[in-house]
């Protein structure tokens, strides 16, 4: 088995407002360390599916070896904008609940060879999918000063943008993480408090060279194709920008199948009713597992 030190987030509220049927058909889109999945497939009787998708190949290794052990689950390699494809291939027409929760796992984050962090040494790559585009570190030794500093400013709100951005374009070629923490603590001598001085730029690369909103705007609409009536679509997210992601597609289903800018919105009732706005996770959680602390669970169930 390849281990996980994942814990995962909201587990008793994400079961009790996701698992509506225990014959149903479930689709968890961020597979990671399983620990979801194991608490869904408890929870679900022996006549139910479960599809684990992950664009991580770690992560589908680790569902491939559930997969072995439980015959309800199918394992997938693929990201969010092909959940629908990859779903009807394999058989499954509808969902009675669907899962995301997105960004990283521990696993990711704490492996340095990944790149996603800022404490460990290692390659400047941050691909949730190494097979997959290109590494942090082409980008960085590319892009103009503008094109980062857009990033820096647009994906992790960091004040100094435009003076980090020029200090890696003047620095570069990098290829390891610990260069790029050099140039930005050479830049920027304040941290704010309980933040390392580097937390929002890796944040920023991070989202960029992933594409993750664009991914999770994505996968949510395909989420919408596959959800059948009385399903539910639970989200976990961990910062502003997915937050309101999130939060402006449902409100968007519930009220209306009209696009946001139309002015009928708010008259014709949508497809979509809201069963949770943005649940936190009480102090207890925070406590035991500290990655809780931002995190918001948003779920929403067709109605129509
Ligand atoms: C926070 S972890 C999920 C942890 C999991 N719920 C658990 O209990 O172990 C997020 C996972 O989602 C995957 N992921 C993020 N964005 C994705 C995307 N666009 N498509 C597919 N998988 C994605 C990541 O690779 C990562 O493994």
């Amino acid at each position: 088995m390849v281990a996980t030190k994942h814990v995962p987030v909201l587990v008793r509220e994400v079961l009790s407002m996701l698992v509506v049927r225990p014959d149903g058909n479930y689709l968890d889109a961020t597979f990671g360390g399983g620990g979801h999945t194991r608490a869904i497939l408890e929870n679900i009787g022996e006549s139910a599916k479960l599809l684990a998708i992950d664009r991580d190949p770690d992560a589908v290794e680790r569902g491939k070896q559930l997969t072995a052990e439980d015959s309800r689950v199918e394992t997938v390699h693929a990201s969010f904008d092909q959940i629908a494809d990859v779903s009807r291939r394999i058989g499954f027409e509808q969902f009675d609940g669907i899962l995301f929760d997105v960004g990283l796992s521990s696993d990711q984050l704490e492996d340095g060879d990944r790149g996603f962090s800022f404490q460990k040494n290692g390659p400047l790559d941050m691909r949730m999918d190494p097979t997959d585009g290109k590494p942090a570190s082409d980008w960085l030794n590319t892009a103009s000063v503008q094109a980062i500093a857009t990033v820096l400013r647009k994906f992790g709100d960091e004040r100094n943008a435009r003076a980090i951005a020029n200090a890696i374009v003047r620095a570069r070629p990098l290829s390891e993480t610990q260069e790029l923490v050099e140039v930005i603590s050479r830049t920027c001598k304040t941290p704010e408090t309980n933040k390392h001085i580097a937390t929002r730029t890796f944040q920023a690369i991070r989202i960029h060279v992933n594409d993750e909103l664009s991914q999770l705007r994505k996968g949510l609409r395909n989420a919408f194709e596959l959800i059948g009536h009385g399903g539910r679509i639970a989200v976990i997210t961990f910062h502003s920008l997915e937050h309101r992601a999130v939060r402006r597609q449902f409100s968007q289903w519930v009220d209306s199948s009209m696009p946001a800018r139309m002015p009928i919105r708010g008259v014709s009732k949508g497809p979509m009713k809201f069963v949770e706005r943005g649940l936190t996770p009480k102090r207890q959680e925070t406590e035991r597992n500290p990655r809780a602390r931002s995190a918001m669970l948003q779920v929403i169930e067709r109605v129509q």
